[in-house]
């Protein structure tokens, strides 16, 4: 290969911090004067931005590679990225003969000059993971949708035992102020009207305001709000150990602020949360979600589960499906246990049998869904906003996000970008249907 490529595409894979990384990707290499394939059309680049968190995640990198060839035997310069990157470095390289470069999450803004020395031939792996952090080196953000992602902290110091996050991402950093005010600010000139700030534990944001104050994540949402034209808040993932006193405040006195709080408790069995590592028991986590809730008692609270983690008992998983019920979670994600390399929990005996695992995966997603369903249909009659992200399926029709993080379906002439209020009418588990209400009267 000697020629630059002229065209790229970027394929993010995992969390929405991935997501955010692809976009980061994509503008460094527009930066570049490399264009963006459009649908349908063959890029000369493709970057393959990976998630390792479980096995079939990581397998799925591989097969995305493979199915690159094209059918008379060439291929696009392909970049692995993310976070199978990050933990395979030379070795997927060796792997896979298709590979032509491999950068970790941490390195992705020297991918432009990856990518001129894979044009020469060369192979080139960055899996550094440089003190500095990679943000200062990254261009202005331009252009935004309605609903916007950006990143604040990364890297995690929890090592929760199953977890490859810590070794991926890295340890815990925090940008800085000054760093998240701007990009916040060139998002909304760019077009954001909700801005979702991401970490993998984002409440342990810490950082120093402009009077070179102290604070954690609630002094910085509390200053974000003050953006005119920002018109939501949110932040994903949590981690109970960081909920401070501050923060529950915050969602109390922050209008900015959406009522839904992504809080993962992963087992509701003190058991399996001790061999889990996760520094909290089912007890101390309810008064946690008690505390939210006296903070601002219609919040939605949403969390992760993972069943059949070494030793689980039937015991253990009943307790888990106790505190599902003890919760009332308004949306889930539930997980069957992934052994990964590397990872305390992967040499831990008791493994639980697949059946058994599916089984489980089963109850606890029933038991879900009719919390969710539960929540949804709580909602009906209810006035609310929905900030509209997308175009329906009928013609007329388009879908918003409520303040819970419900998908909204209505009927209206509004554009993408609006918010708008409606009544809702109907609910499913997975969404629910409202009507216009009609503009208010100005006073
Ligand atoms: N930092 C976040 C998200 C971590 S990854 C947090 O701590 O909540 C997202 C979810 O994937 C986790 O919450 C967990 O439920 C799940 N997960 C992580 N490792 C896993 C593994 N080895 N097997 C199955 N699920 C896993
Ligand atoms: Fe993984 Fe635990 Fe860190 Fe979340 S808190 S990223 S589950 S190690
Ligand atoms: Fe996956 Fe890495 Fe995110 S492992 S979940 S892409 S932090």
């Amino acid at each position: 290969m000697t020629n630059l490529p002229k065209t790229f595409r970027v394929k993010s894979f995992g969390c929405q911090m991935n997501v955010y990384d692809g976009e980061r990707m994509a503008e460094l290499l527009g930066a570049q004067g490399m264009a963006a394939a459009s649908d349908g059309e063959d890029a000369e680049l493709v970057v393959l931005n990976t998630c390792h968190i479980r096995e079939r995640a990581a397998e799925r990198a591989y097969s995305e590679v493979g199915r690159l060839r094209r059918e008379d035997g060439s291929r696009p310069m392909i970049a692995l990225a993310g976070c199978v990157a990050q933990a395979e470095g030379a070795e997927a390289a060796r792997r896979s003969k298709m590979i032509d470069l491999v950068v970790g999450p941490q390195a992705y803004h020297r991918l432009p000059a990856m990518v001129a020395e894979a044009a020469t031939g060369k192979r080139p792996i960055d899996t550094d993971m440089p003190a500095i952090a990679k943000f200062g080196a990254l261009p202005r953000r331009r252009r935004s949708g309605p609903s916007a992602f950006l990143t604040v902290q990364e890297g995690c110091d929890k090592f929760c035992t199953y977890c490859v996050v810590p070794y991926t991402r890295g340890a815990e950093i925090s940008r800085p102020w000054a760093d998240i005010l701007g990009e916040a600010g060139a998002l909304v000139d760019g077009g954001a009207r909700e801005i979702t700030l991401l970490g993998q534990n984002v409440n342990a944001w810490s950082g120093n305001d402009e009077a070179g104050r102290a604070g954690g994540l609630d002094v910085l949402i509390r200053h974000l709000a003050r953006i005119d034209g920002l018109e939501r808040i949110r932040y994903t993932t949590s981690h109970p150990a960081d909920m401070t006193d501050g923060l529950i405040a915050a969602h109390g006195e922050v209008p900015k602020l959406m009522p839904y709080l992504h809080l993962p408790v992963q087992s509701g069995s003190d058991a399996v949360l001790k061999a889990m590592n996760r520094s909290h028991s089912a007890d101390t986590y309810l008064r946690l979600i008690e505390r939210v809730r006296a903070a601002r008692p219609d919040i939605a609270i949403s969390g992760d589960f993972i069943v059949g983690f070494p030793g689980e008992t039937e015991k253990d998983f009943c307790d888990t499906l106790a505190i599902v019920d003890a919760v009332g979670y308004a949306s889930a994600y539930s997980f069957k246990y992934s052994p990964r390399p590397g990872t305390p929990a992967a040499s831990m005996e008791g493994a639980v049998e697949a059946q058994v695992m599916d089984e489980r995966l089963q109850r606890l997603q029933r038991r879900l869904a009719a919390h969710s369903l539960a929540f949804n249909r709580a909602t009906i009659g209810k006035d609310l906003t929905i900030l509209v992200d997308r175009k329906g399926r009928l013609p007329g029709q388009m879908i918003g996000k409520s303040p819970w993080l419900q998908s909204v379906f209505v009927e209206t002439a509004a554009a993408i970008g609006e918010l708008v209020d409606v009544s809702i009418t109907h609910a499913l588990p997975n969404s629910m249907g409202g009507v216009l209400r009609p503009a208010r009267v100005a006073a």
